[in-house]
């Protein structure tokens, strides 16, 4: 059976403006200032990133790992990912950067970001407790999403929210009920979009980390 292409399916070609662009790498600074100031860049690193989208992310990280995964469950999305990993991977020595279909084709890795997508996801704690079971020994999850309570404005149309942004303590109960050791969390990015209408919509965005107990048997 085919199915209809979903919202992010029809935007992946004009996926990266500069809007986008600009504030993935934004994120992506915060998120290298993050693992440097709790001294948990680990120079071998390897790292997932689940809702890829065109690699925004994973790209901006690329100090962050040597070896990338990116997942997307849209394969438009992904097919960009893949056409810029063949462009980077040669220019950036000893790294690797690997689109993948099945997340059972990703084997344990050392942290895995989320950016943008939990909001999407319907069963948002089942996905944090599976995405646990990727993660290698003292490894971390970390989300960008909204905050909860916020003026929630969408830009992107169409797409399924199943989430008008999470609490703290949703964050810190769903990590700690699927495991992980201890959670962290901060607001990294604070933004401003037009609606149609001309409304300007401010927001933020938080880091949500989550870390697996070290010498733990994933
Ligand atoms: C707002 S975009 C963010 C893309 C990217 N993380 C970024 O920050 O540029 C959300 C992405 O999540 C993906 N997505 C939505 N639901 C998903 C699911 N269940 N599994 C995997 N990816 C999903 C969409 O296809 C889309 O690429």
């Amino acid at each position: 059976m085919v199915s209809e292409p979903t919202a992010f399916d029809k935007a992946a070609a004009q996926w990266d403006d500069e809007r986008r662009t600009a504030r993935a790498q934004r994120l992506a600074k915060q998120i290298l200032q993050y693992l440097k100031e709790t001294e948990t860049a680990l120079p071998q690193a390897s790292l997932l990133e689940f809702g890829c989208g065109t690699g925004l992310i994973s790209f901006a990280l690329a100090p962050a790992a040597q070896q990338f995964y990116g997942y997307d469950i849209s394969q438009p999305m992904l097919e960009r990912y893949a056409a810029k990993a063949k462009v980077f991977t040669p220019l950036f020595p000893g790294q690797n950067f690997k689109a993948v279909t099945q997340l059972d084709d990703v084997p344990g890795v050392d942290l895995i970001v989320i950016c943008q997508v939990l909001h999407h996801i319907e069963n948002a704690r089942e996905l944090i407790e599976t995405l646990k079971g990727k993660l290698n020994p003292g490894g971390q999850l970390l989300v960008v999403d909204f905050p909860a309570g916020a003026d929630f404005y969408h830009s992107t149309t169409d797409t399924e929210i199943h989430h008008e942004g999470f609490t703290r303590q949703q964050w810190e109960n769903w990590c700690l009920e699927a495991g992980f050791a201890s959670t962290d969390w901060r607001i990294i990015y604070q933004g401003t979009k037009t609606d149609p209408e001309g409304k300007e919509h401010k927001y933020e965005l938080f880091l949500g980390v989550a870390r697996a107990q070290s010498g733990e048997n994933r």
